[in-house]
């Protein structure tokens, strides 16, 4: 049942270019003309969820502020449910949740609904119970997702979010149709770019070279600005969870605010950074790391010879547009965390302490 793969997360990362296809073309009925209130009927959006699901939602923030513009607060469902939040009949929640069964997801969920709010949930298990307790659910079309770390959940997260941003920018008349259209083609080029990108031997390699180089790190730094900080959070949580190397994701401008102290030689530091609107930001982030001798490994386009020349490895990934950057920077970073576990020796698919589905607090 593992179709040839050493483990199910493996099989799971490859099968990120088909779940994402499968999740757009699924055709998200919460469009259908009798939803539209669902999309009109609110001035705010609170996104609640849990892990890798709360940094899914972490970029949702950013492509919807940014295609809809309608302010967007994300917290972890686990804080939101005890904070009082501020929630009214213009509010709308967005749980996100590959299982539906996560206990303080569903808290936050019928908290926000006893406060008479509307309630979509974006989850992957066709009848679980958020999906029963939501008003509308989006559903995520990545399959059965074995392995307890996430990956190709998280995948078709981005892209449910993605599909909701550009139909409420629709409704609100946001964007015109010229853009609308400009998204969704970039949006529905995404599994071909990841396909390209997951078939290629060079890259391949290079990540498990990169594994065989700092799998016996103590410690690793994630770095990431705009949406692919989340990434930079997502990946250190990778890494954490199946090989037990501690590890931190920050926002690359937040560095010299403390965490630039923990660099040295033997630190290996993960930069996301593509060519988007922070690339000359991230670069002098790069020349500062190398300033304290750390370890860089950039992920990365080709073309950009300023990270070539000053990275110790680079790993390079298709273009595409600025905001889609998330699902193509993941995979490398899912790759890095699965071949560092591999050569430890650790059961990827079941890491210690944890389970595949969280239903108690
Ligand atoms: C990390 C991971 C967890 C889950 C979290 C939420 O790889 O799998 O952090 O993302 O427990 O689970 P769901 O999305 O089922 O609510």
């Amino acid at each position: 049942e593992k179709g040839g793969y050493k483990h199910f997360m493996l099989k799971e990362i490859y099968e990120q270019p088909k779940a994402i296809a499968d999740t757009i073309s699924g055709k998200l009925s919460i469009f259908e003309k009798k939803n539209e209130k669902i999309l009109t009927n609110f001035d705010k959006i609170q996104i609640v969820a849990c892990g890798t699901s709360f940094h899914a939602g972490l970029i949702g923030k950013f492509f919807i502020e940014s295609i809809s513009r309608i302010p967007v607060s994300v917290d972890y469902a686990s804080e939101y449910r005890y904070r009082n939040p501020i929630i009214d009949k213009k509010t709308l929640i967005i749980a996100i949740s590959q299982s539906g069964e996560t206990a303080d997801t569903l808290a936050a969920v019928r908290l926000a609904r006893k406060k008479s709010a509307k309630v979509v949930a974006i989850c992957n298990v066709i009848g679980s119970t958020i999906t029963r307790e939501a008003d509308y659910t989006i559903y995520t079309h990545a399959g059965p997702e074995i392995s307890v770390a996430s990956t190709k959940a998280f995948t078709t997260q981005l892209a449910a979010l993605f599909l909701f941003a550009v139909e409420v920018a629709k409704v609100r008349k946001t964007i015109d149709e010229e853009t609308e259209n400009k998204l969704l083609n970039e949006l529905s080029e995404i599994p071909k770019k990841l396909k390209t990108f997951l078939d290629s031997e060079n890259e391949k390699k290079l990540i498990r070279n990169i594994a065989l180089e700092f799998y016996n790190s103590q410690d690793a730094l994630y770095l990431g600005r705009f949406v692919n900080y989340p990434i930079a959070l997502e990946g250190a949580l990778k890494l954490k969870e199946i090989s037990y190397i501690h590890a931190e994701g920050y926002p690359a401008g937040e560095m010299k605010h403390g965490p630039i102290a923990l660099i040295d030689e033997k630190m290996p530091v993960v930069v996301i950074a593509p060519k988007d609107r922070v690339y000359e930001k991230i670069v002098s982030n790069i020349e500062e790391v190398k300033a304290r001798k750390g370890k860089v490994i950039a992920v990365t386009n080709a073309n950009c010879p300023e990270i070539k020349k000053l990275a110790d490895f680079t790993i390079e990934i298709p273009t595409t547009e600025e905001l889609l950057y998330p699902f193509l920077t993941v995979v490398p970073l899912q790759l890095f965390a699965y071949h560092i576990a591999d050569f430890l020796g650790y059961d990827v698919d079941q890491p210690r302490n944890l389970a595949k589905s969280v239903t108690v607090e």
